[in-house]
This record gives C-alpha cells, structure tokens and sequence, in this order.
C-alpha cells in the first residue's frame, strides 16, 4: 500500500445543495421492468396491489428514491396514453417496435404509475410523445392527470375513477429526438419543443418543470442549439422559460454499441475501460454546463442526466430486446463513481435517472422470471448507502497531492474518487477505490468542526465480477467497516481494493 493521500475538507463551508433528483429512476415499457418487474397483475399469487408487487415496492422504499421516469425511453414515442386507461378489458393492444416486438396490452397505464408513484412514496416524471403523438395528445394527458377544472378530460378522468387531480411537476418533452423520437435535427426539435411546452399547461398550483429532449453523449451543438431557442421567442425576451431543463443521455459501455461486452465476463482492463468511460461523466456534464453558462449564467436551466448507466450484452438466451442484464461489482463501483461526479455538478444538475429500476440495464432489482424470486444487485446496495446525501449540501473534498491514478488507454484514470455533504448536523462521506489489487488510504484532514459518533460501511466482493443471485442474494452486500481510526486532524480510512466506503459522523 502506498503512502496515504490527504484531503481537505471544510466542514462549515457549504456548496450547492445535491439535488435528491439526481437519485432518480427510470422505468420504461421494456423487457420486463414493467411486466414481470413492477407490475404482475392483480390475480398472480405475488403479493401484489392493484397488481403492483409489494416485494420491488418494499425494496424500493429503502432507498428513499425521489423520482420515477415513466413510459420512455424510445416507448415514450410511441405510447398514446388514451390506450391505457379505463377498463383494462377495453384498453387497445399494440406492439411494443423498440423492444421485442412484443404485444403491450397496456394493463398499465397513467392509473397504475400514479400508484405506483403513491406507493413508493415518489414523484412521477412523465416522458410526453413527441416523436408520434401530437401537442394536443401531450396537452391533454397534463390536463387530464392535473386539471381541477371542469372540462372533458377531468369529467374521463372522474369516470375512471380519480376525483381529485394528481400533482405531476416533472414533465418530459420527448425522448432522445435527434434518433429513435423522431429523427429531428436540433433546430427542428427546439421549434417543436417550444410548441409543446407552450400547450402543456399550468393547472392551479400545478407548475411543470418542462424538460427538453436533450443530446447524447458530446453533443454540445444540441445543447446550445436548445439554449439559443429558448432564450429568444420572435424577438422578444421571454419572462419564464419555455422549458426549465434540458437533458442528456450518456450510457457507460467498455465495448462498442456493437459488441458492448458482457456483464459478468470481463478481464481487468475491460474493467478499466470502463471505470475510465464513466469517469467521463464529468467532462460531459462540463461541457454542456459550459454551453448553458453562456445563455444562462445564473443556472436557471437545470441539466437532467435522465439516461445513464452501463449498458451489457443482454444475458445469453434472454430476448436481445429485453436488455436484461447482470450487476457486478464493477457496475457498483460505476455508480459510486458518477454519484461523486453528480455531486460536484450540484449547480447545474438537477436530475439523473440512472436506466433502470428493475430487470433492464442497471437495475437496482433482479427478479427470476419463473420463480419470482426478488435480487437486490451491488448497484441497489450504493444507491442506498448513499441516500444521505439526497437534498444534502456538498462539501468540497480538496486532495492538494492529487489522488492516485492509472493510465488508461490515452488517458489517466484517478483511481480513487471522493465526494462528502452535510445535512442535518451529520457529514457523509463517499469513497471510492477503484483499483483492482490495491488498498488505499485516505487522511481526510477535517476543518470548521469534527466529527462524533462515526460510522463507516464498505461495499466489496471477491472480485470484481461477484455478483448476486437468487441463490446467493448477499454475495454484495453492505458491511459494517472498520477501517477508520481517528488522527489529530481528523480521520483515516482504509479504502480496500474494489470497494465502495462510506463513513458518516455527527459535526461537532
Ligand atoms: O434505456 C434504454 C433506451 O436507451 C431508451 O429507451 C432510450 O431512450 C435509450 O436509447
């Protein structure tokens, strides 16, 4: 092990509040995230309400998770939401293009998500169509779910049995435009942006956050296309603005779209690879700050990171449309890097949704499609450890020797990541070793206060590709660490290879 690396942290001088949003989820018509993962129906012998099952409900909610994404993903773009409401029965069938070409008998609808929302205790954030619907459809779903007036879609909203309207603040306009919602160039999206966001409406106190369909990737033309549209309507300068955020998607692969790798068979420098592109987070959301900042210096227009996460080979022998893939180590370590890097972007980033909840992509939650049995993966595990920093204020971690790094590829990877908050008189740390063989030690030199009552856990398996299953739910878990001792300035703590490390203590 080498020698320790130092960090300086003030205690009393609080950043930005981290957004608890950047917690956020996503949960999309696909595979079996919805059927099979939230949703089984009223009549299967899972514990269920209204067919929602209880078991993903109970997990969920110890994650405090602040948001829920929902119908897309591409599905956004095709959903009309008329389909899925009223008698299920009577509900029109269609086929699901994007994802298996499998029939969606849309059982669940705007209904069934408001209550799942309920149940998890969550805000809904609804993804409008706009590559095939149209502004009157988006118009109406908004009133319909918000309206406490008298009119047509709150009188079918009654009938089917909600009196009283929803509160529905986060309100997507569309899905990844530039390809599978719609295939627009920027300019012709920002044009119909505007018009959808003018025709979904404020309803009471209902008032939407409007969000555009923002880049992929390193898109930074979209970006700045979106903020000079926005800024500007005819010639006049407009009071609000039309949208209030504009996402990007950016999706943690090792491989290529074609050939992404597989979720549990990697070697070291696959995993590398990967640390190294998420680690890229940070300069994505850099770059499109940088952009906004031009339009919008005092950050009145939010980033939503609403796609994010790695992206597998779907598992051998399960439908290549379903994207159902295994959670290891490795995808841990993934989350806890980009949750240091959302946390030092807590000026401009007011959303992220990692893709997504359950049984697609980097799922908090696996379940057996034959036996229904419920995996909590590595991934569920660091979203929990790290809930404490939700709505937290950021503290900034200043290493004045730099953190230890590795050469990957044409570029340095820092192979330990560190991020810290306070709230409620408590400080939370995040830490993150991603070398593969060794230890590392950190001296976290404590300023503006110390710290009481200290706890730490660690998040860590045999290797990196340990995972769990229905026979061994806890390969990856959480457990207590006890590699934190005190020092005269403040704390050390021994971060071991591949782990994941939180300590919090109470400021005195
Ligand atoms: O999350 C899976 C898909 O990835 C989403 O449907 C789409 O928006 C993105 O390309």
């Amino acid at each position: 092990m080498s020698d320790a690396v130092s960090a300086v942290v003030n205690l009393d001088l609080e950043g930005p509040t981290i957004n608890r949003h950047v917690y956020g989820h996503f949960a999309e018509h696909l595979g079996r995230c919805i059927y099979g993962g939230f949703y089984v129906g009223e009549d299967s012998d899972i514990p269920n309400e209204g067919g929602i099952r209880l078991d993903v409900v109970e997990a969920l909610r110890a994650l405090d998770i602040p948001n829920l994404r929902w119908p897309g993903g591409c599905f956004a773009d095709e959903y009309h939401w008329m389909d899925g409401i009223g008698p299920k029965s009577e509900r029109a069938a269609m086929i699901n293009t994007h994802w298996g070409g499998v029939e969606e008998n849309n059982h669940f609808g705007t209904h069934e998500f408001m209550a799942l929302c309920e149940l998890l205790g969550t805000e809904p954030y609804i993804s409008g169509n706009v590559g095939s619907g149209t502004v009157r459809e988006m118009s109406e779903w908004v009133e319909y779910l918000t309206s406490d007036g008298d009119s047509p879609m709150v009188r079918l909203r009654k009938a089917n049995g909600r009196d009283e309207p929803w509160k529905v603040k986060y309100w997507g306009l569309g899905n990844e435009t530039w390809g599978c919602g719609g295939n627009m160039s920027a300019e012709q999206y920002a044009l119909e942006a505007r018009k959808y966001a003018t025709y979904c409406r404020d309803y009471g106190d209902n008032k939407l956050y409007r969000i555009a369909a923002g880049a992929a990737d390193f898109n930074f033309e979209w970006t700045k296309t979106l903020m000079e549209q926005l800024s500007h309507i005819g010639c006049q300068r407009v009071e609000r603005p039309l949208y209030q955020a504009i996402s990007v998607h950016y999706y943690t692969i090792a491989g290529t779209w074609g050939d992404k790798g597989s979720a549990t068979e990697f070697d070291t420098d696959e995993y590398y690879t990967t640390m190294a592109k998420a680690a890229r987070t940070d300069e994505l959301l850099t770059g499109h700050a940088n952009v906004m900042d031009l339009y919008d210096p005092k950050k009145e227009i939010g980033i939503v990171l609403d796609e994010w996460g790695t992206w597998w080979n779907v598992e051998p022998g399960t439908n290549p449309g379903f994207l159902y893939q295994q959670n290891t180590l490795r995808d841990a370590l993934v989350a806890g890097l980009h949750f240091d890097i959302f946390h030092r972007h807590a000026d401009r980033l007011v959303m992220a949704n990692i893709a997504q909840t359950v049984n697609v992509l980097q799922a908090m939650i696996l379940t057996d499609p034959d036996s229904g049995a419920l995996v909590k993966t590595p991934t569920y595990h660091v979203f929990e450890m790290n809930k404490g920093h939700q709505d937290a204020s950021s503290l900034e971690v200043f290493t004045p020797s730099g953190l230890p790094t590795r050469q990957v590829g044409e570029g340095e990877l820092s192979t330990l990541s560190v991020s810290a908050s306070r709230k409620d008189g408590k400080a939370l740390f995040s830490l993150s070793n991603l070398d593969a063989e060794g230890a590392v030690e950190i001296d976290l030199d404590l300023r503006g206060g110390s710290l009481t009552e200290v706890s730490s856990r660690v998040l860590t398996g045999e290797a990196l590709q340990t995972h769990n299953t229905p026979d061994e739910p806890e390969a990856i878990a959480p457990r207590s660490h006890d590699g934190v001792t005190a020092t005269g300035k403040g704390l050390r703590v021994r971060v071991p290879a591949h782990s994941f490390v939180t300590v919090e203590g109470r400021i005195a």
